[in-house]
């Protein structure tokens, strides 16, 4: 299904529908260019779930953890590979180790080092229509 969202809220309610979806365990590739809405995707679920915190772009860190109030999910783990310098960091991260039926993992950018590193459960596309509207894909 494709939606298009007119504003971050509108953007942050549909996260919060698809986190009702989620059972835990997940991994979830966010695609599009730059800007396209996908740490506000990721925020948006976060909030859903419980997070006390505010979800940033993982900027200087690799990734990062978040601690959510749910019954099922118990941690999101939000990785940027754009931001990754040396794809040595892949290994780093050991993504695996966190593939945990009480986590659910999201990556943007995950095709920068080539395609198929990852074995997703989703795959959500973002696209920058105009300044406030987005087209996600689900
Ligand atoms: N409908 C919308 N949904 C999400 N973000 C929007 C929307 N309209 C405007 N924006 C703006 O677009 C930017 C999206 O940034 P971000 O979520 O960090 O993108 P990405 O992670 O894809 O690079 C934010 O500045 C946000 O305020
Ligand atoms: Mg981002």
């Amino acid at each position: 299904m494709t939606y298009e969202t007119h504003s971050e809220k509108e953007t942050h309610e549909l996260a919060a529908r698809f986190a009702a979806t989620l059972r835990g365990g997940e991994l979830i590739e966010l695609v599009g260019d730059l800007g396209s809405g996908k740490t506000t995707f990721v925020r948006g679920v976060a909030e859903a779930l419980g997070c006390k915190v505010k979800v940033k772009s993982p900027t200087f860190t690799v990734m990062n953890e978040y601690p959510v109030d749910n019954d099922k999910i118990k941690k999101i783990v939000h990785a940027d590979f754009y931001r990754f310098e040396d794809p040595a960091h892949l290994e780093a991260l050991a993504l695996g180790d966190y593939s945990d039926d009480d986590t659910v993992i999201f990556v943007e950018w995950p095709d920068i080092f080539g395609e198929g590193i990852l074995t997703p459960t989703h795959t959500i596309n973002f696209e920058f229509v105009d300044e406030i509207t987005r087209k996600i894909e689900l």
